[in-house]
């Protein structure tokens, strides 16, 4: 009993330093990363971006605001970015959303870290309106294009062992759905 006295906060004191310092974000996991995020003209997009980018990341932006997208990647380049290209995308078309794969395959080679951030579509705060059309539209933009980017971009992320980041608010949506009702 004594030892386990000893031996459990060891233990518990080892796996907390561990699972603090595992996976957690450092310089050098990013330094001369492949990085796509999506959303990127402005918002928390056009920030993640400029961390990438001081980081030493190959930045690779996308959004529709093309006039943005060439002010954010000039903020990247002088941050410190290894480079920064921006591809124009409207992910309310799926076609558009592989072309930003097929131009970041072109430009950079591969993948090793997509973020997927943008939000947009038709559907606002508003009480729902009951029309078909603003439900697709956001459930193409929120949602399809994150799987036929995620699709288009998963063998490159397969072979450089790379990740995939979802910013995301609709899915904290459903994880309340899920929530068990109160007896
Ligand atoms: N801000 C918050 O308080 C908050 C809270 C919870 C979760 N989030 C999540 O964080 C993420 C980013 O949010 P944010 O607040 O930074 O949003 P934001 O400022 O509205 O930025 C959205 C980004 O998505 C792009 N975008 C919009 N429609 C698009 C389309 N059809 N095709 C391609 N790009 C499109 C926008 O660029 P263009 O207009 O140039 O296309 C912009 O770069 C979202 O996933 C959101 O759900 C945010
Ligand atoms: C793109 O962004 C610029 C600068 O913020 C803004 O002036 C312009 O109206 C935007 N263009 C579109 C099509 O929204």
């Amino acid at each position: 009993m004594a030892v386990l006295k000893i031996v459990a906060p060891v233990l518990i004191a080892v796996l907390a330093f561990y699972a603090y310092t595992w996976e957690s974000f450092s310089e050098e996991m990013v330094r001369g990363k492949r990085v796509l995020v999506t959303g990127s003209s402005t918002g928390i997009g056009e920030q993640m971006a400029y961390e990438f980018a001081w980081m030493g990341a190959h930045l690779m932006l996308t959004a529709r605001n093309e006039t943005r997208l060439q002010k954010v990647v000039q903020n990247c380049l002088k941050l410190g970015a290894a480079s920064a290209s921006y591809v124009v995308s409207d992910m309310s078309d799926l076609a558009s959303a592989r072309n930003v794969v097929e131009e970041t395959k072109k430009v950079l080679g591969g993948f090793d870290l997509l973020v997927l951030n943008h939000v947009g579509g038709k559907i606002g705060f508003g009480p729902y309106q009951g029309d078909m059309e603003s439900v697709i539209s956001s459930m193409t933009v929120n949602f399809f294009s994150y799987v036929q980017v995620t699709v288009s971009a998963l063998s490159m992320l397969q072979e450089s062992r790379g990740n995939i980041i979802v910013v995301s608010s609709i899915s904290g949506m459903g994880r309340r759905l899920e929530a068990p009702q109160p007896k």
